[in-house]
């Protein structure tokens, strides 16, 4: 597993401590809108938790705040649109023998919608 060490002032680390520990955005455009309700209605919040939303699984990471990191999958994919549909579609390929089903059940209109969705909780 490989991950990025970030050092800041304290001041900034402080900040950044406190939104990570605060509620996930509520998303404002109709395509993330419409990701959020695939999550909830796919049982995506039965592994994840979104902090503020009926997802609160505790077997997979806390996608809170999951579009604003460095990385996804610990540094495996970049962090952007694409890289989260190839995950929630593929992710036995990324990373053989992870404890996420791969979805192959959306479209891809509705996999770009929950795309969207996840990239915006920053
Ligand atoms: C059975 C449990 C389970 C279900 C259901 C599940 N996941 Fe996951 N998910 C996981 C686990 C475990 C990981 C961590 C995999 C790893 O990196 O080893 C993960 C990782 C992820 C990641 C990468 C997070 C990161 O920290 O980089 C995303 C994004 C994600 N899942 C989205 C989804 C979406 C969207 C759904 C529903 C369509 C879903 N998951 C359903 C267990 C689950």
């Amino acid at each position: 597993m490989a991950f990025y060490v970030v050092a800041m002032p304290q001041p900034e680390f402080a900040r950044w401590l406190a939104h990570e520990a605060g509620p996930a955005s509520t998303p404002t455009t109709p395509q993330a809108q419409e990701g959020m309700h695939l999550f909830t209605a796919s049982g995506c919040g039965a592994c994840h938790t979104v902090r503020g939303t009926s997802a609160t699984g505790g077997i997979g990471p806390d996608l809170s705040h999951v579009g604003g990191r460095l990385s996804l999958a610990a540094a495996t994919l970049p962090n952007d649109e694409a890289a989260f549909a190839r995950w929630i579609k593929d992710n036995q390929h990324i990373k053989p023998g992870n404890l996420m089903p791969p979805y192959g059940i959306f479209s891809e209109s509705e996999l770009a919608a929950v795309s969207n969705y996840l990239a915006g909780l920053r």
